[in-house]
């Protein structure tokens, strides 16, 4: 990725160079519009609580391709694109990329798009898949309402996971692992479609209704298609990164409540945090335990779709229509059992009160647990080490032990080392969950042999989510950590996204005063 021209964003219109670009033949352009930033692309009303349709004509030069977020795509001449989005949206939703990309097909309603060098790879990690994934989200939660659902292969510097622009979700380029391991976050995109897209937040305070729902609806359909043990597993996950959010914001920081009051002239994406999608899946989840039956319960959510869609609207929406479908337990007073009530929940900062149950997922933890607890020991049992055969675990078992091993550090000296030794597959991975987990286990532990590995990995790519954790970690760390810290972003700032540099920025000046 490094290069010394900068990544340039005027408002959210982001242009790359070709260096910034997959191919490094052709420039690229893009728009990221949550939360918002649209506002900088085109006039508009840029909020949330507004919907409308849209149509784009868009010139670009020879030899490029437009795309957004519509639902037809109509090539006219060889340089123009028009563009209809038929349903209402609000403005974030509206997005457009412009560079070197072709397509292929994956499905009856499925094509992915990405630049020529990624195509392949971009098509057999998903070729047939997504079709299932869609199909297992109009049962639990009806009709599938925009046409085509698309996957746009961004540069490496995309700041996210992926972006639910409807008919054309924007993906990072990390998700290519080869191996199918990180499909979660197309699921959770996908669910976006129901939960986001077609029942909106009204204001960014409400954040939780399209994210907490969405985690909600991912692992629903992620239970059906993979299984308990493994859905389990993977939040699991996310229960850690809001146990760790909240230890370092304090339980009691007003961020970490549901309901978030954003004051005139806050930019919400500066409130952005684990809060809403693990706490607001607890609270849909604490929903369903009220109700008792997971069918009656999917079958609400068809319900809560279908009386809100194409609006916006606030969770005491939300909660009133809920009370009104389940009379008997509004009845019961629900919204007011001490240490439970709904007020709480949304109001009060803090820790979740209701957890659902993860023991599903003990298969598979419990064996990730223990390994990790061997590798935690002084003299390290080497033998029993070796008898655990770690080749058949799936990426997010590995994931979940390189939590633990995280958790543990720093190790007994020289024990990091050995682990890289022995686990090669781990060490030296080109998976991204893996790569993000290894680099923070190498600066915890202090294991400078292995900083390049850090460097590498925040070189090849800048998503939001892997690189301030690092950044957090290395100024956190040695002397020789905070240097690193401080020699990668030198060459990798013009690559970030705007928005990730200023962040970074923050973190490299507040550590500097502490
Ligand atoms: N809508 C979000 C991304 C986002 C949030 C962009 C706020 C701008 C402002 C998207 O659906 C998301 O949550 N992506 C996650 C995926 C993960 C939870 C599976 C990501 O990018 O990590
Ligand atoms: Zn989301």
């Amino acid at each position: 990725m490094p290069t010394k021209e900068k990544l340039f964003c005027i408002g959210q219109v982001c242009w790359l160079t070709p260096e910034q670009t997959a191919g490094k033949k052709k420039p690229f352009v893009y728009t990221q519009g949550q939360a918002v930033l649209n506002r900088a692309f085109f006039p508009c009303f840029d909020t949330p609580a507004v919907k409308s349709k849209y149509s784009a004509l868009i010139e670009v030069p020879d030899g490029f391709t437009a795309v957004m977020s519509a639902t037809t795509w109509e090539k006219q001449g060889p340089n123009k694109f028009f563009f209809q989005m038929c349903q209402p949206i609000p403005s974030y939703l509206v997005a457009l990329a412009v560079g070197d990309l072709v397509s292929a097909e994956v499905g009856p309603r499925s094509r992915v798009w990405a630049e020529p060098c990624l195509i392949q790879a971009a098509k057999e990690e998903y070729n047939g898949v997504i079709e299932e994934f869609l199909a297992t989200g109009e049962k639990l939660f009806g009709p599938y309402v925009w046409g085509r659902y698309d996957l746009l292969f961004m540069p490496p510097s995309f700041p996210f996971g992926g972006m639910e622009n409807p008919c054309l979700t924007f993906v990072t380029p990390c998700l290519l692992a080869g191996d199918r391991s990180l499909a979660d976050v197309i699921i959770h995109e996908i669910s976006h479609s129901w939960f986001g897209n077609l029942v909106t937040n009204a204001n960014w305070g409400e954040f939780w209704l399209n994210e907490g729902f969405t985690m909600y609806a991912q692992r629903r359909i992620s239970t059906i298609l993979f299984g308990s043990a493994y859905t389990c597993l993977e939040a699991a996950t996310g229960r850690a990164l809001l146990r760790q959010h909240m230890d370092i914001t304090g339980e009691d920081h007003p961020l970490n409540k549901l309901r978030v009051k954003i004051e005139p002239g806050v930019d919400p994406d500066d409130t952005y945090n684990e809060t809403p999608y693990e706490k607001g899946f607890c609270f849909v989840s604490y929903l369903a335990h009220l109700v008792g039956d997971q069918d009656k319960f999917d079958n609400f959510l068809k319900a809560y779709v279908n009386e809100f869609k194409f609006q916006s609207i606030l969770a005491d929406d939300f909660l009133e229509f809920y009370l009104e479908y389940f009379p008997e337990l509004k009845k019961k007073r629900v919204d007011s059992i001490p240490g439970f009530e709904f007020d709480k929940w949304l109001n009060t900062p803090g820790w979740p009160p209701y957890l659902p149950d993860l023991s599903p997922g003990d298969s598979l933890m419990k064996p990730a647990e223990e390994l990790a607890q061997l590798w935690a020991a002084e003299k390290l049992d080497l033998g029993a080490i070796a008898a655990v055969d770690i080749s058949t675990w799936k990426t997010y078992q590995l994931v979940y032990f390189l939590d633990k091993i995280l958790q543990k550090s720093p190790l007994p000296s020289g024990n990091v080392k050995e682990m890289g030794d022995t686990y090669p597959k781990i060490s030296n991975a080109r998976n991204a969950e893996l790569r993000l987990r290894w680099s923070q286990i190498i600066i915890k532990n202090d294991h400078q042999q292995d900083f390049k590995k850090v460097q590498d990995f925040l070189q090849s790519q800048g998503k939001q989510k892997y690189t301030l954790p690092l950044y957090h970690a290395m100024m956190s760390g040695s002397e020789a950590a905070r240097l690193l810290a401080k020699e990668t972003f030198s060459t990798t700032a013009p690559q970030l996204h705007s928005n990730v540099v200023n962040y970074v920025k923050q973190i490299l000046e507040s550590k500097k005063k502490s």
